[in-house]
């Protein structure tokens, strides 16, 4: 990252390699070589920066959406209908309207009063709706409390004891056509033993099903895959090949079914910074204070969940570090990206760097206190613009 590059630009903003992100997409290309039922949608709501959704889009892979504003801008940079899916809890009438204009894929159903809605909103349309439910698989995915989502006590999805007669009631609405089961478990899963109980799970079920007599033309395990927050340099890429392997050889995929996968965080997280500058180094009674001029409002992870940034001085020459607690300047206590953090002797107007930030950096900004939203500029080593 070369500090060049940002000269005269107003702080704070997200800097995005875009060379990175093509990598990660065609090592995302080559984890699924093998395979053509796999299809891989990207979690929208992890970045929405134009230019990452047509990069992602030109890539071939389809888009996951929680809202209809983002089926809307999946389908304007480029995401073709037929691969963009709609999950969430609470689609409003106007959301799933958009969605059937727009003629997605797929809704991914988490409620039976949902279904009911998405068929009487078809019906006035003329259309029939393709329905996924989602189910909650009850599988501890190891993460933080706040981003576990496939466990009995979340408000996500169908218990698997209502199953049948969900999809029973979808069969029988004349503008509803089942295609299939919706899963995710939770996000930053870093090892693969939540995927291969997914995995497990989902084989349960689907004997369930056939016992009905039941056809599932497709299976969508959601997202979740972690990064490496704390050496992001030692592994700028996933490891895709453990994570689609994994469902490669736990899966028991029938002739003909197609899997789809919702990745969000893997894909953009490490291609991302957020570049800030140091306001002042304040000395407090038993702390020196680094006070940059990005807060929570532009990265609320570390506020929201103690999420850790690795984070650099991309100024500082000196060869001495310092002890820092590095905090923002919203007037919230929780506006603290690091305490006790070593940093080289730090001045004020130095260039703070939090990486890993372009997964759930950008799309969380806030104008709180009436602050601005961040810039941003996208770098691609062929094209710097
Ligand atoms: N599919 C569904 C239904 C989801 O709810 C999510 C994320 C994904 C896919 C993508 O998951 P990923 O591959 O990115 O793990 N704001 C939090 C993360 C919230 C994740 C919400 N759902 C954070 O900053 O860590």
């Amino acid at each position: 990252m070369n500090p060049k590059l940002f000269e005269g630009k107003e702080t704070p903003f997200y800097y995005y390699d875009l060379s990175l992100l093509r990598r990660t997409l065609t090592a995302i290309k080559s984890a699924t070589a093998d395979s053509p039922h796999f299809h891989v949608h990207y979690a929208v709501k992890a970045c929405a920066h134009p230019e990452i959704l047509r990069t992602i889009a030109q890539a071939g892979l389809g888009a996951d959406c929680v809202s209809g504003g983002e089926v809307e801008i999946a389908a304007e940079y480029g995401f073709s209908p037929e691969k963009i899916v709609f999950a969430g809890v609470g689609k409003t009438d106007r959301e799933i309207q958009t969605a059937l204009d727009i003629d997605i894929a797929c809704f991914n159903v988490e409620s039976l009063p949902e279904l009911e809605n998405i068929n009487a909103l078809a019906a006035q349309s003329g259309k029939k709706a393709r329905v996924a439910f989602r189910i909650n698989p009850n599988i501890d995915a190891h993460t933080h409390a706040k981003i576990t989502t496939g466990l009995n006590e979340n408000k996500f999805g169908l218990a698997m004891d209502d199953m049948i007669a969900a999809i029973r009631r979808a069969q029988e609405l004349s503008h509803i056509e089942y295609i299939g089961l919706h899963f995710h478990i939770g996000s930053q899963i870093t090892e693969m033993q939540p995927f291969a109980a997914l995995a497990d799970r989902i084989n349960q079920l689907q004997l369930l099903l056939e016992a009905e007599g039941i056809a599932t033309p497709s299976i969508n395990v959601g997202g979740g895959l972690g990064v490496d927050y704390q050496t992001p340099d030692l592994h700028p890429i996933p490891d895709f090949e453990a994570y689609f392997s994994t469902f490669k050889e736990r899966l028991q995929v029938r002739k003909n079914q197609e899997v789809h996968f919702e990745l969000g965080r893997s894909v953009t997280a490490q291609c991302g910074s957020l570049v800030s500058r140091v306001v002042y180094v304040k000395q407090g009674h038993e702390k020196q204070f680094v006070i940059v001029d990005a807060g929570m409002t532009d990265l609320v992870r570390p506020a929201m969940y103690g999420s850790y940034h690795h984070t650099l001085n991309l100024t500082s020459t000196s060869a001495e570090e310092e002890v820092y607690d590095i905090v923002g300047p919203i007037c919230e206590s929780s506006d603290v990206f690091h305490t006790d953090y070593k940093l080289p002797t730090t001045r004020r107007g130095d260039l703070i760097v939090f990486r890993s930030a372009g997964a759930y950096g950008e799309t969380m900004a806030s104008r709180y206190n009436c602050r601005q939203l961040p810039g941003s500029i996208i770098y691609s080593s062929a094209n710097p613009s």
